[in-house]
């Protein structure tokens, strides 16, 4: 699925660029090759971003014991 229409990045284009704890918006743009035109599409990743580190720490939690 198109999450940044400016940019033509897919939902796995940005997955794949999103590299866990401490990972920018800006950072996941640059990695992508481009920069936000319009914007619409930031809230969206900073989801992602918020996503994948809850998930990294789930993980880490689960370990734990
Ligand atoms: S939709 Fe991503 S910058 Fe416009």
């Amino acid at each position: 699925m198109y999450i940044c229409l400016c940019n033509a990045l897919t939902d796995r284009d940005l997955r794949s660029r999103i590299t866990g704890d401490g990972a920018s918006v800006s950072m996941v743009y640059r990695a992508c090759g481009c920069t936000p035109q319009c914007g619409k599409c930031v809230p969206m990743v900073r989801d992602m971003l918020r996503e994948a580190c809850q998930g990294a720490a789930s993980a880490g939690l689960e370990g734990a014991d």
